[in-house]
């Protein structure tokens, strides 16, 4: 989507659609204001049908207003003027963005930014815009014979002051983050007879040469072996599907700075292994891949944003398949750390393939860790499809992420990683059982990644409930949490480019 910021009269200005924001009881903003008295009192008329009445979501479309150069005019209710949170403005938007997709308008004037939204400035109003159009205007066709096109390409945000420098970087903030909420969509939804571990490799080889600081590496299975990922391999072992361990590295800061590392879960498919799931739904196992995914949206909304901050990325991608190869429960398998797991169920895979990530990118130093998984089943019954599961081993970072998922809208909660649950891994004849019990799963499942995370600040995100929608016509990747992961990220830079700058002699003391 192209879009831009512009200060002009709505009276005066050409366009296929103007949304003009409708509060509860009827009542315009600025803009609506102008238009209704250009239109000679047309706008304040049809509310006074009450077709209309200002309700959230609420839409009406007008043709030919009187006394305007628009085509159309789209009411949209924003409710309670005085009572705009950011999660109603967001609802109102994309019903907004709804109404639009289905004229057949090729631009449109969008007059939000005007809106008072709680907590908000006409520069976050616009960026969050720009995202929910991005992510609105979303197809994914490409497997149908017929593929929907959009008429809308351009949409110009409408300003009643002089459009600031911060207010066209609000649009392309907006935008980089949709732009990474579409790429782990599109991840996500592809089929999994496509999507496989080396397709996922070829994807961050792709993204590496759109930008020239990201740098990629794939590890393939024979280097694994080197390195002792003995876990990681056991998943694939019943796969046709090498596994891949794809390193993406973004240098945005200065060369000796700690990275932030991100490290995804990259199942491609989930079976079950030999302890197979039953087949109901199972075709949504394709999105066990919604950490990775998420982990590449973001590393491209970073290299959008041209974020000052080193990055490391790594997706451990593998495929989890029955076979005469595949692992059996009671196998014990080595891992990169040297800790011996035995296998109860080899169907709590992603622990398997995120241990050796998270000693892997031990080496990089990081200032923190976040790792992304579709993790366990026990997390939608914790906390459903609404918000995803954080655990961590540090409060600061927990603190941070749980911010940045209120800021951009993309919600996560703290459960507790206390010690006492570690005993329910223990195992008579390895270091640890890869299972827990069914108390606490998504718990137990942290505790067992925190064992190979003790080296550094350190969080899971457990996403099983909220990367995808499932069943029906509605199914789909969410993209989240790319909106959390790159405001975590965003806020990391900006904490760095304010903290006061430390003189030599301080830091060679240290
Ligand atoms: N990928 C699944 C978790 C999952 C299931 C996510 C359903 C979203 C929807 C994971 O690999 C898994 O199978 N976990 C098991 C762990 C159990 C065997 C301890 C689970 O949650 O049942
Ligand atoms: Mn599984
Ligand atoms: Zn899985």
């Amino acid at each position: 989507m192209n879009f831009t910021v512009k200060t002009i009269n709505t009276s005066t200005l050409k366009s296929a659609c103007i949304l003009i924001p409708v509060f509860e009881g009827g009542r315009l903003s600025a803009s609506g204001k102008v238009i209704n008295k250009s239109s000679k009192g047309f706008i304040a008329r049809v509310l006074k049908s009450g077709d209309l009445t200002g309700k959230t979501g609420q839409t009406l479309l007008l043709h030919n207003v009187p006394g305007t150069l628009a085509d159309r005019i789209l009411l949209t209710g924003f409710g309670e003027q005085k009572e705009i949170t950011p999660s109603n403005y967001k609802k109102a938007l994309i019903s907004g963005i709804n109404a639009l997709k289905s004229t057949e308008s090729k631009d449109a004037s969008l007059c939000v930014a005007e809106i008072k939204v709680k907590g908000q400035n006409s520069s976050a109003n616009i960026k969050q815009a720009a995202l929910e159009i991005e992510s609105a205007l979303y197809t994914f066709d490409q497997y149908k014979s017929k593929e929907k096109t959009t008429n809308l390409k351009k949409v110009t945000f409408v300003l009643t002051s002089p459009a600031t420098t911060e207010n066209n970087q609000a649009a392309k903030n907006g935008k980089a983050v949709g732009v990474g909420v579409n790429l782990a969509k599109d991840l996500g939804n592809s089929p999994p007879n496509v999507c496989h571990p080396s397709y996922l490799a070829k994807q961050a080889q792709q993204l590496a040469k759109s930008y020239s600081n990201l740098s990629v590496k794939i590890i393939n299975e024979k280097e694994l072996e080197k390195m002792g990922a003995g876990a990681f391999l056991s998943v694939s072992q019943g796969s046709d599907q090498p596994a891949k361990l794809i390193v993406m590295q973004y240098k945005g800061g200065k060369p000796g700075d700690a990275p932030h590392a991100l490290v995804g879960k990259g199942i491609t498919f989930d079976s079950g292994g030999i302890s197979l799931k039953p087949g109901a739904g199972m075709d949504e196992m394709k999105y066990d891949m919604g950490g990775a995914a998420s982990v590449f949206g973001t590393v491209k909304a970073i290299c959008e944003l041209k974020l000052k901050l080193n990055v490391v990325a790594v997706v451990a991608a593998a495929e989890n398949m029955p076979s005469g190869g595949a692992s059996r429960p009671g196998d014990i398998v080595t891992t990169m750390s040297g800790q011996t797991v035995e296998i109860l169920n080899t169907d709590a895979e992603g622990r398997l393939v995120l241990c050796d990530a998270l000693t892997y990118v031990g080496q990089f130093k990081p200032a923190s860790v976040v790792d992304i998984a579709t993790l366990t089943g026990a997390c939608i019954i914790a906390l459903g499809h609404q918000t995803t599961a954080m655990l961590s081993n540090n409060e600061t970072v927990a603190k941070n992420l749980l911010a940045a998922g209120n800021t951009a809208l993309d919600k996560a909660w703290q459960l507790p990683l206390e010690e006492e649950y570690q005993s329910q891994l223990d195992s008579p004849f390895a270091d640890m059982a890869n299972i827990g019990g069914r108390p606490a799963g998504t718990i137990t499942a942290a505790c067992f990644l925190s064992r190979f995370a003790e080296d550094y600040q350190w969080a899971h995100l457990d996403i099983a409930g909220t990367a995808w929608v499932s069943g029906g016509m509605k199914k789909g990747s969410t993209g989240r949490p790319v909106p959390l992961l790159t405001q975590y990220l965003q806020d990391r830079a900006n904490e760095k480019a304010s903290a006061p700058k430390q003189s030599r002699a301080a830091k060679s003391k240290k």
